[in-house]
């Protein structure tokens, strides 16, 4: 049995702020299915304490502390354990760091001690495995937030002599190259870091030090959510500066692209119990019935024909929610319903409330974070948006086509991987593709989409090639736990 430690910084059901927490939900369950013994580890939020309330989880206090020294101090931490669908969750406890309104940010911007959090964090996590005794096979880590524990692993004396991980592979999976915890280099001082790694061949990075780059360099296996953006991250244009690393990483071999699916048990339309209806493959009244009761309770007019389209989104640059706000006439013009529930920037969350109060009974921006509403929009929706700058992998558009929602995304990254334009492939097709980030070409994707839509027997296949389709993690599971067989020398 391979044992692997997760550390990673958001987990459903636990604490969400994207896709991320999805991914952290379910593949560590699919890897136990076939073979593994995973043990995540997760801050002890506040989110998290709500959570495991809500969800009634029992969780244990473990008689054991962790300590990491920062900047000279010892940070404390204590041990939870929880088991979410049968997978064995830590949670490191610090009230002083993770008992905050939000996971990583106030209104006004990132908290400004977010490297003694993630940095506690990853080192804790590794602290955790040895007061446990989990002695890892694999280190999986996740995202910037996880980059101090492959860092302190390789670089740090500590560490780096500890026979406990002597044999431990590293595995470090890129959800999105645009965050990378770039910190001055007193971060060196800080973790007890030499200076000597502030060099361009280390942690060096414009005049800074950045975590992300410094996990890359150090762990065994870099991976990212889809295989085109393993390749798009080693370009200019979508590499945020890292691509120089990457496609050193990637000569050597250690660089793979590996799809994100979604699990398939929880986004299931015939058992949604936040559903109007429930609806299946078979029999798609339910999903129609959704619509009628969502464009209601949305203040549309649930009787016509018009079509619904929705966003689902965090607010942040990437998604292009701009592009839609800015092209919002051209949209309502094509006579179609718009609905787009989202949290995030301050900028774009005020731009969606402007804009709302503009327009009535055909367009509504609902703020917030809010899965029971999501869950709705994807079933009652005709069509989702996702007008992505870029794009690691995009779970939204496979929830979508779960749910008989026909995704008109920008062609970049996973929505590549995971979506062939109908227009130019009627065989198997399965949503709409706009390949350059402009209101022209996006109306036309939302043009094409609606001339299908109009023919109803047409637009009820594309449903169903949707549903019929199978993103769930079966296939990516075993990819990930091949590449653990292969570091480990098993294959
Ligand atoms: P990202 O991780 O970049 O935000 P993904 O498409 O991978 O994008 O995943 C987004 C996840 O977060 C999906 O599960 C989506 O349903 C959910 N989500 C995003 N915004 C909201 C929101 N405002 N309310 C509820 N769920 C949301
Ligand atoms: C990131 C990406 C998203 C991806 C998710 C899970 O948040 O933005 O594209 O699906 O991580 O890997």
């Amino acid at each position: 049995m391979i044992k692997v430690l997760f550390i990673a910084s958001e987990m459903e059901p636990l604490a969400k702020t994207g896709g991320l927490a999805d991914v952290i939900g379910v593949l560590p369950k699919k890897l136990n299915d076939i073979g593994c013994d995973v043990r995540i580890i997760l801050p002890y939020y506040r989110e998290v304490r709500d959570n495991l309330r809500r969800l009634k989880l029992k969780v244990r206090n473990l008689p054991r502390e962790v300590l990491v020294s920062i900047d000279w101090l010892a940070y404390k931490g204590t041990i939870k354990e929880t088991t979410v669908d049968g997978v064995t969750v830590y949670l490191l406890c610090n009230d002083e760091l993770y008992d905050r309104d939000s996971l990583y940010t106030t209104p006004n911007g990132d908290y400004r001690d977010n490297d003694v959090r993630f940095g506690f964090f990853s080192l804790g996590a590794l602290e955790i495995a040895k007061a446990l005794n989990f002695k890892p096979d694999i280190i999986h880590c996740n995202d910037w937030q996880s980059a101090m524990a492959p860092i302190a692993l390789k670089w740090k004396k500590h560490y780096n002599n500890d026979p406990f991980f002597y044999d431990s592979k590293i595995v470090f999976t890129i959800h999105n190259i645009a965050y990378q915890g770039i910190y001055g280099r007193e971060i060196l001082d800080k973790f007890g870091l030499s200076q000597s790694l502030f060099n361009t061949e280390h942690l060096e990075f414009y005049g800074r030090a950045n975590l992300l780059k410094g996990g890359i360099i150090t762990s065994d296996l870099v991976n990212t959510v889809s295989p085109t953006y393993a390749k798009e991250i080693r370009t200019r244009e979508y590499g945020y500066g890292l691509d120089g690393v990457l496609r050193v990483i990637s000569n050597e071999g250690k660089l793979a692209g590996i799809l994100n699916g979604i699990d398939y048990d929880d986004w299931d339309p015939e058992k949604d119990k936040d559903l109007y209806f429930n609806f299946s493959f078979d029999n798609l009244r339910g999903k129609f019935q959704n619509k009628s009761k969502l464009k209601s309770v949305l203040g549309f007019d649930a009787n016509g024909q018009k079509p619904l389209i929705g966003v689902i989104s965090r607010l942040a640059l990437q998604k292009g929610v701009d592009l839609v706000v800015r092209s919002l006439n051209s949209i309502l013009d094509l006579d179609v319903d718009l609905v787009i529930l989202g949290r995030g920037d301050k900028r774009y969350e005020k731009l969606l409330k402007d804009v709302s109060a503009d327009y009535r009974g055909n367009f509504k921006a609902v703020i917030g974070y809010d899965e029971s509403k999501a869950r709705r929009i994807y079933a009652g929706c005709d069509m989702f948006l996702m007008p992505s700058r870029f794009e690691p992998c995009g779970l939204g558009q496979l929830i979508s086509l779960r749910y008989g929602t026909i995704p008109i995304v920008r062609g970049t990254g996973g929505l590549l991987d995971t979506i062939t334009d109908y227009t130019e492939n009627r065989e198997s097709g399965n949503g709409f593709i706009f390949r350059r980030f402009n209101e022209e070409d996006m109306i036309d994707s939302i043009e094409r989409a609606l001339s299908v839509y109009r023919n109803r027997e047409e637009w009820l296949n594309l449903i169903r090639t949707g549903m019929q389709m199978d993103f769930s993690w079966n296939k990516s599971s075993k990819v990930y736990l091949n590449h653990y067989k292969m570091l480990l020398g098993k294959n």
